[in-house]
């Protein structure tokens, strides 16, 4: 018996990209350098050698982009603004030539009917503020403010939804404490205090935001996943309880006005050697700046191991999990059960699923068409859970596919691909893979048939 899954009248269905990861023209029209520019330049940091230096070229290719988002039927576009495009130094002269290339893709999407929801920082600083330190310096915040300033005085006029920072958490501990992304710095220390400064710069951007875009929504945007235990062991429990605490509530608990995690604050004194003491008095009120909607992205789950020897059982729940070519197991239930723990436990007034899907090995047939079979049933089944997630009350208003389209996926280069549609990168040839087809129709018709 097939069942008609219907969304609620007004759901908003988009696609998101971020600047970095699909624009190129790197260094064109007064562009400053980023750290990604930087970072990609520098031998052995990207798995494939590659850079972000042509991506897919949508700096040039916008206008067929747009139409592309327009045939699919798009009604909202998640993309990000390259701050070194608009200020290329990070703080002082505006580059009018980057402002006009983000003010004709706003016209551009309106004039078709598209949403434009913007990310002020998908993690491409301008390697100028890093020279001064980057995010673990407070200036860096500041510099941020005057940023959005900018931004939003040229675009708040049209631009109704904002989103201040994408992942902050990877930035912050990828880039700092790991050093896998850029600037590839590895020091828990600096990682919480660039953490900080991206929570604080969002406070402070928010009503600077507000004040130049009138009835605008302003956010932010979360990587946040559901932890379990890999048993039932205590000491497994103990273990999920701080990765939660370092994954999720780190975040959720001063946006939502609750401050740090007291046993977060412990474990990243006890496991990494770091004081938390970056904040200044009065930070904690500025980060809990009420925000009109949470960005939601979600790929996976967490299951959280002890690491002592003594941890017995040893019950491991995924043995039949699949997992995409990410090495992420699929986990569409969990994000129902993260959904109703936002709703539940932090009362968003609204939420948006800012990215979610999935990199499999796509490959174009004969034909000439990509039957990513997997990547379909990945969404089906996430929109499931989403869909059950609003029937428990979850203030879900909208969903983004990542991505759009295949592009650089930060150290793994250009090996793993999340669009729904496929990039050709020696030509540039874009072409609708089957889950981009089938997610037209699920627009069309604001839901489908299971
Ligand atoms: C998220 C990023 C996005 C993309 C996906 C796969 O963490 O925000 O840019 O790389 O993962």
């Amino acid at each position: 018996m097939t069942v008609k899954i219907t969304f609620p009248q007004g759901f908003l269905w988009g696609a998101a990209t971020a600047s970095y990861q699909i624009e190129g023209a790197w260094n064109e029209d007064g562009k400053g350098e980023s750290i990604w520019d930087r970072f990609s330049h520098t031998p052995g940091k990207i798995s494939d050698g590659s850079t972000g230096d042509v991506a897919c070229d949508h700096y040039h290719r916008w206008k067929q982009d747009l139409d592309l988002m327009a045939e699919l039927g798009l009604q909202a576009y998640r993309f990000s603004i390259a701050w070194s495009r608009v200020v290329p130094k990070g703080r002082g002269n505006v580059n009018e030539a980057g402002l006009d290339f983000y003010d004709r893709l706003v016209d551009g999407l309106l004039t078709r009917g598209i949403a434009p929801f913007v990310t002020l920082y998908h993690w491409d600083l301008p390697q100028a503020l890093q020279d001064e330190e980057g995010w673990p310096v407070r200036s860096t915040a500041e510099a941020f403010v005057d940023y959005a300033n900018v931004v939003s005085a040229r675009l708040g006029d049209r631009v109704k939804h904002w989103i201040t920072h994408n992942e902050p958490w990877v930035a912050a501990f990828l880039g700092h404490g790991m050093g896998i992304h850029a600037p590839g710095v590895q020091d828990f220390q600096q990682a919480v205090a660039a953490a900080h400064h991206l929570l604080l710069s969002h406070g402070w951007a928010a009503p600077v935001i507000r004040a130049n875009s009138q009835n605008a929504d302003v956010g932010i945007t979360l990587n946040l996943t559901d932890v379990v235990p890999a048993s039932p062991s205590p000491m497994d429990y103990r273990a999920a309880r701080e990765m939660d605490g370092f994954l999720n509530r780190w975040f959720l608990d001063p946006i939502f006005g609750r401050r740090y995690p007291a046993d977060a604050i412990e474990w990243f004194e006890q496991v990494h050697g770091v004081q938390v003491n970056v904040m200044q008095e009065g930070d904690m009120d500025v980060i809990a700046a009420p925000i009109d909607f949470l960005g939601v992205n979600y790929y996976t789950r967490t299951v959280a191991r002890d690491s002592s020897p003594d941890n017995l059982p040893r019950t491991i729940i995924t043995d039949d999990a699949e997992f995409t070519e990410m090495g992420w197991e699929v986990a569409p239930r969990s994000l129902f059960h993260l959904l109703n723990r936002l709703h539940f436990d932090y009362q968003p007034a609204n939420i948006f699923i800012t990215e979610n899907g999935a990199a499999f090995p796509d490959k174009v047939c004969k034909e000439g068409h990509v039957h990513d079979d997997r990547r379909l049933a990945y969404l089906k089944e996430h929109f499931k859970a989403a869909h059950d997630a609003i029937q428990c009350g979850a203030p879900l208003r909208g969903y983004f596919v990542w991505s759009l389209m295949d592009n650089f996926e930060w150290s793994f280069g250009y090996t793993k691909r999340f669009g729904v549609v496929y990039v050709d990168y020696e030509t540039q040839q874009r072409i609708v893979k089957e889950s981009g087809k089938w997610y037209s129709q699920v627009i069309a018709q604001n839901g489908f048939e299971d």
